[in-house]
């Protein structure tokens, strides 16, 4: 019963998604493409508030990061130095009977198509051997397709950090301890994609690389694990939902010491939503043989050469505003109806006010446009003049906004206007200078 009201919820979320204009199938027309999505109206600007805010957070307001945007097709070395060529699988069994394909790994998490209701293993299904997939894509450059001009899409955006590391310290005279940011694109043929946008194949990280002293790993390890939390606590996202995940030896990945998952609590379970790593001097290491170019870094603090450790925080920016849309659903019956308020933060909400003349006569609407022209040169905000007050709020509850600022008599008379606050309901009255001064604190404060 429960499991069935969390697919429910999920089920809800997605259509409310397509609804209202947050993400539609990709290629809808076309049938769709299996894990693609697009971002639409509100999903578009959501994303780009989330990356902003991202950025700022971890580029802007620091004097330590800088910011990088590296190609996403990069040399094929890369990826053979890096290990991603040999290591970079997931294990996968086929069913022999229906053919369809698993992650070994993932089993009792899998439904089988054939009774969906039980998981392979359950239903006792025919399954091949253990196979390794390699799950970066392949792609050829230049016109003839054979094996000496392959090049794969980047599995992660990490790697284009590392080959850059050398010019980013050249050009920005940084000095160790200091991280590379970056937002990208990033693709893995995932064996099994799913839960609408967490898995996705085609997908954007965000991604911040810290070079440190190897003997002050554990201390940054502890302070990134501090500041990535605390990040999700900024966006208002509910601190129960949300817990640690300590990556055991059986998990970690090829080139890390240690490794936390930050966890979510989604509708379909808790799941990993960022990774805190410590992945030593693996990387700068591995690139350095391969390249013979120095990465050493001489430090004067420790009067000492050596190849710098890192500490990297990596989030999916697509799963991060999956989180950010379940955590924001909330239904709510109000007058018997069934109302749905999306209590996005206004630091990411796809439109931070709606302007809404009480009424369309009587010099509302033509006074509503002079302030939407004044507010929507510092923020995204949406006119709407159509139907009842009330079913206006009630549409921008449904897409996130967390105000609704209404014109109605006495704004003619003396310049104020109602603003309604989404999650208290609170109504309070302010010049449109005081609503920009409003909104900017709630926005960017
Ligand atoms: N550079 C390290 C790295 O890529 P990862 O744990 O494989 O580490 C980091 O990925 C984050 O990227 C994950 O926590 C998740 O948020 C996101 N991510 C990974 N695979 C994804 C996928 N197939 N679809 C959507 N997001 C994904």
């Amino acid at each position: 019963m429960a499991k069935q009201k969390k697919n429910d919820t999920m089920e809800k979320i997605v259509s409310l998604c397509k609804r209202r204009g947050f993400i539609f199938p990709s290629s809808e027309i076309y049938g769709g493409l299996i894990s693609c999505w697009d971002y639409g109206p509100l999903g578009s600007e959501l994303k780009r508030n989330l990356k902003n805010h991202w950025w700022s957070e971890m580029t802007i307001r620091r004097r330590d990061i800088e910011g990088l945007d590296a190609a996403i097709l990069m040399h094929p070395k890369v990826w053979e130095t890096s290990g991603h060529v040999e290591l970079f699988n997931d294990p996968m069994v086929d069913c022999k009977t229906c053919k369809s394909r698993f992650r070994a790994d993932k089993l009792e998490e899998s439904k089988c198509p054939n009774k969906p209701s039980k998981s392979p293993i359950e239903h006792n299904c025919d399954l091949t051997e253990v196979k390794q997939f390699n799950l970066m894509f392949k792609t050829f450059m230049g016109p003839v397709e054979d094996t000496s001009n392959v090049i794969y899409m980047r599995p992660e955006t990490a790697q284009g950090i590392y080959v850059n590391f050398l010019n980013v310290k050249n050009s920005s005279r940084q000095k160790i301890p200091f991280g590379i940011a970056q937002i990208g694109k990033a693709f893995r043929n995932e064996i099994t994609p799913g839960n609408f946008i967490f898995r996705t194949r085609e997908f954007e990280q965000m991604e911040m690389q810290f070079f440190i002293h190897p003997s002050e790993d554990d201390k940054w390890f502890e302070y990134w694990r501090e500041q990535r939390f605390a990040f999700y606590k900024g966006l208002g996202i509910n601190m129960d939902k949300l817990r640690w995940h300590e990556h055991g030896p059986d998990e970690l990945a090829h080139y890390a010491k240690a490794a936390y998952d930050i966890e979510y609590e989604y509708p379909f379970g808790w799941q990993e939503l960022e990774g805190v790593h410590n992945r030593t001097d693996f990387d700068l290491g591995r690139h350095m043989e391969a390249t013979k170019k120095d990465m050493r870094y001489f430090d004067e603090r420790f009067d000492e050469k050596f190849i710098p450790y890192i500490i990297e925080t990596s989030a999916g920016c697509d799963r991060t505003l999956l989180t950010i849309l379940v955590d924001a659903y909330d239904e709510v019956e109000i007058k018997g109806e069934q109302r749905v308020f999306m209590r996005i933060s206004p630091k990411v909400a796809p439109i931070k006010a709606a302007i809404l003349p009480l009424v369309k006569k009587d010099g509302m609407p033509e006074y509503a446009e002079k302030v939407y022209d004044e507010i929507s040169k510092k923020f995204k905000v949406f006119y709407d003049v159509a139907g009842a007050v009330g079913r206006r709020y009630a549409r921008m509850d449904e897409a996130g906004t967390p105000y609704c600022i209404t014109i109605d008599g006495q704004t003619l008379e003396d310049d104020t206007m109602t603003v309604r606050d989404r999650d208290t309901m609170e109504q309070t009255r302010m010049k449109t200078a005081e609503i920009i001064t409003f909104l900017d604190k709630q926005v960017n404060g």
